[in-house]
């Protein structure tokens, strides 16, 4: 083990000398950054061979592709003792490691030197909560501002007996809060953030919901508090990276207008969070070339976006480097500047119907039609209407226009008029069957009705 390690550092050596001379810092404002969990040996988990076994996290900041590492997961808060269970699988678990007495937590004492060293990259090695097995929550605010002192002093800026990452200081907390209830997660994070502010370095919050929006556990806590970064698990879920082409799943527009309109902090970053092999989630993963391309759409279109999340390590390194190859290609298309395409689609047209395909430019934003609709465009999912990027000039409908078009809407289709519809489609409804009340239609079907 100890040789195997001097080794490590030796050939991290020869590699930095050999074309690492700048080690930039991490900055959260760029459009290229890469964040890859580490810590829960995803490969591992899913393979019996040992070729990509979860490896110390120095191994995986060797190189540039990587900015931040959450180290995943605090996945119980109060276990034995009261304390909270740190599982890094492989690397370090409760079970055959070392914990601190009267704990399940684990004494990791070995990798502050490793987390130094990705620190030292430039990088930005934060504490993620939860987890799908996570057991986690809070009974009300107090308790989760305790819990808040309690990560401080285990993790980051504070101090304890039991730090299981010895005099490493991490930068900050990730949630991934996939299961119990909302309640003092915003009181946890508030708490966090008054602890930091002071502080010689900067710390960290992000989260990683799942794409349907609102996320069920987290959805309430970031609209009362302000994240720095979002990494939305565009995996698992309809709303997954596999869909990307059903414009009506695919909700990063409902994502960018979160940060934009509702987000406390405004300036939040929002990343498309991406299984970084086949075997690292049910649904949702793609070739490198598929999300590559997506990534590149995602950040020409829309201004919040801050880069691609991975899981996780074991799978990217076993996978060609996948995060590697997503590093390139955001690196290509630029770390800083945003430029808003024109509103280059018909100004929308207030009690107008849409067929599905239709785009309009309405409220800063380019938006098409999920199906038929006469509704007014906004990230509500029943709208019917995507935004597929922002944009700026151009054809603006002014309110008072829109207004006007509203009073001289023609009778609008109801439920009454459903019955005559169905038996005199013709026109430009010719080719698309009728829709059948009672009938189940999966995203992407196409029907004629009003
Ligand atoms: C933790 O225990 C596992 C299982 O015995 C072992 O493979 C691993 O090397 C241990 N971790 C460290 C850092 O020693
Ligand atoms: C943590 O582990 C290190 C290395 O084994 C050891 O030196 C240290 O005493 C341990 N800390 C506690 C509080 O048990
Ligand atoms: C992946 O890319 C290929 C080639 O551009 C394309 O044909 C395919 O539809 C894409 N798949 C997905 C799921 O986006």
């Amino acid at each position: 083990m100890v040789f195997l390690r001097t080794l490590t550092h030796l050939s991290l050596f020869a590699l930095e000398s050999m074309y690492l001379g700048h080690v930039a810092a991490y900055d959260n404002s760029y459009y290229d950054n890469v964040v890859l969990y580490w810590g829960q040996d995803s490969y591992g988990a899913t393979h019996t061979d040992t070729a990509y076994l979860q490896q110390p996290i120095s191994y995986y900041c060797q190189d540039g592709a990587v900015d931040a590492i959450p180290v995943a997961f605090v996945d119980t808060f109060f276990g034995t003792g009261g304390m909270p269970v740190l599982n890094l699988a492989n690397t370090y678990n409760p079970t055959d490691n070392a914990t601190f007495s009267g704990t399940e937590l684990t004494n990791c004492s070995s990798l502050a030197s490793d987390i130094e060293y990705c620190q030292s990259r430039g990088k930005i090695v934060t504490i993620s909560l939860g987890g799908a097995g996570g057991s986690t929550g809070f009974t009300d605010d107090a308790q989760a501002q305790t819990f808040a002192q309690t990560i401080w002093d285990l993790f980051l800026g504070g101090s304890s007996t039991m730090r299981p990452f010895g005099g490493a200081v991490l930068d900050g907390v990730d949630l991934d809060i996939e299961g119990g209830a909302s309640t003092g997660y915003a009181a946890f994070v508030t708490e966090i953030r008054s602890l930091a502010s002071g502080a010689s370095k900067q710390y960290y919050v992000t989260g990683a919901p799942q794409c349907p929006f609102p996320d069920a556990y987290l959805g309430s806590v970031i609209n009362q508090v302000g994240f720095d970064a979002i990494y939305v698990q565009f995996y698992n879920n309809v709303c997954g990276l596999q869909n990307y082409d059903v414009v009506s799943d695919w909700s990063f527009g409902v994502w960018d207008i979160w940060a934009q309109q509702t987000s406390p902090n405004p300036n939040v970053k929002i990343y498309i969070g991406a299984p970084a092999s086949s075997t690292a989630a049910g649904t949702g993963y793609l070739p490198i070339g598929n999300l590559s391309s997506i990534a590149v759409q995602m950040r020409k279109s829309f201004p919040s976006f801050g880069g691609v999340m991975l899981w996780d390590a074991s799978q990217a390194y076993a996978n060609n480097r996948y995060d590697l190859m997503i590093k390139n290609a955001l690196v290509a298309t630029g770390s800083t500047g945003f430029i808003y395409p024109p509103c280059s689609a018909p100004a929308f047209v207030s009690g107008q119907a849409y067929t599905g395909g239709s785009q309009v430019s309405y409220g800063g934003y380019i938006w098409e039609a999920d199906y038929w609709t006469d509704s007014t465009p906004s990230s509500s999912s029943n709208s019917g209407w995507s935004a597929i990027s922002v944009c700026e000039g151009g054809s603006v409908t002014p309110t008072t226009t829109a207004t006007s078009y509203t009073t001289t809407k023609p009778t609008s289709t109801s439920t009454s008029s459903a019955t005559s519809a169905t038996t005199t489609a013709t026109g430009t409804c010719s080719g698309v069957a009728a829709w059948q009340s009672g009938v189940t239609y999966t995203a992407g079907d196409e029907v004629t009705y009003g």
